[in-house]
């Protein structure tokens, strides 16, 4: 089986994530860990478990990856299992009353992600997650590489 781990980020807190989830899976399997300008279209419709993550960007994945997830034909994943994951901001931690309305509104990264993964015909295999950071730019909360590594454990077996 060969996974594929595609992600974006912008200070390098996804990317880290990335990393942690592609040293888990590589413990069963044979792994890439591309940056969402290195993967292609042909990569993520070869790929028996197809994990994509990116930060949280105004509730949403950055444009890159909603860019590269348009461009999969329909049906594209089929036979393909998938999941999906974000980083983003702790909610209690901002203490925002305003922000935690508009999260609860528009959510996070993760979720949009994995709908359109299984849009295009993949079989969601976990729910969508999300990884906290402690500020916009970082560090991750402590914690969340181990997080990410047992969520990612937990992939293969779905
Ligand atoms: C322009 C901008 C918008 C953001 N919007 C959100 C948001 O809607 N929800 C959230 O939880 N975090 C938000 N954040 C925090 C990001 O999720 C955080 O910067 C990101 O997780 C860091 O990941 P990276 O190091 O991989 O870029 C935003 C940050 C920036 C700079």
């Amino acid at each position: 089986m060969t996974a594929l781990v595609i992600y974006d980020s912008v200070f390098g807190n996804t990317e880290k994530i990335a990393l942690a989830i592609g040293d888990a899976l590589r413990a069963k399997e044979a792994v890439s860990v591309l940056k969402v300008e290195q993967a292609t279209v042909d990569d993520m419709m070869e790929a028996a478990l197809l994990v994509v993550g990116s930060p949280t960007r105004a509730f949403q994945p950055t444009p890159e990856i909603k860019k590269l997830l348009g461009s999969i034909p329909r049906n594209g994943l089929k036979g393909v299992k998938v999941a999906a994951f974000d980083t983003r901001a702790e909610i209690e931690t901002v203490g925002s009353a305003v922000l935690t309305f508009f999260v609860k509104l528009f959510g996070y990264a993760a979720e949009p992600i994995a709908k359109q993964l299984q849009r295009k015909g993949g079989q969601l295999v976990a729910p969508p997650e999300g990884f906290f950071i402690t500020d916009t730019e970082g560090p991750l909360k402590e914690g969340e590489l181990e997080r990410a590594a047992r969520w990612a454990s937990g992939l293969m077996t779905g």
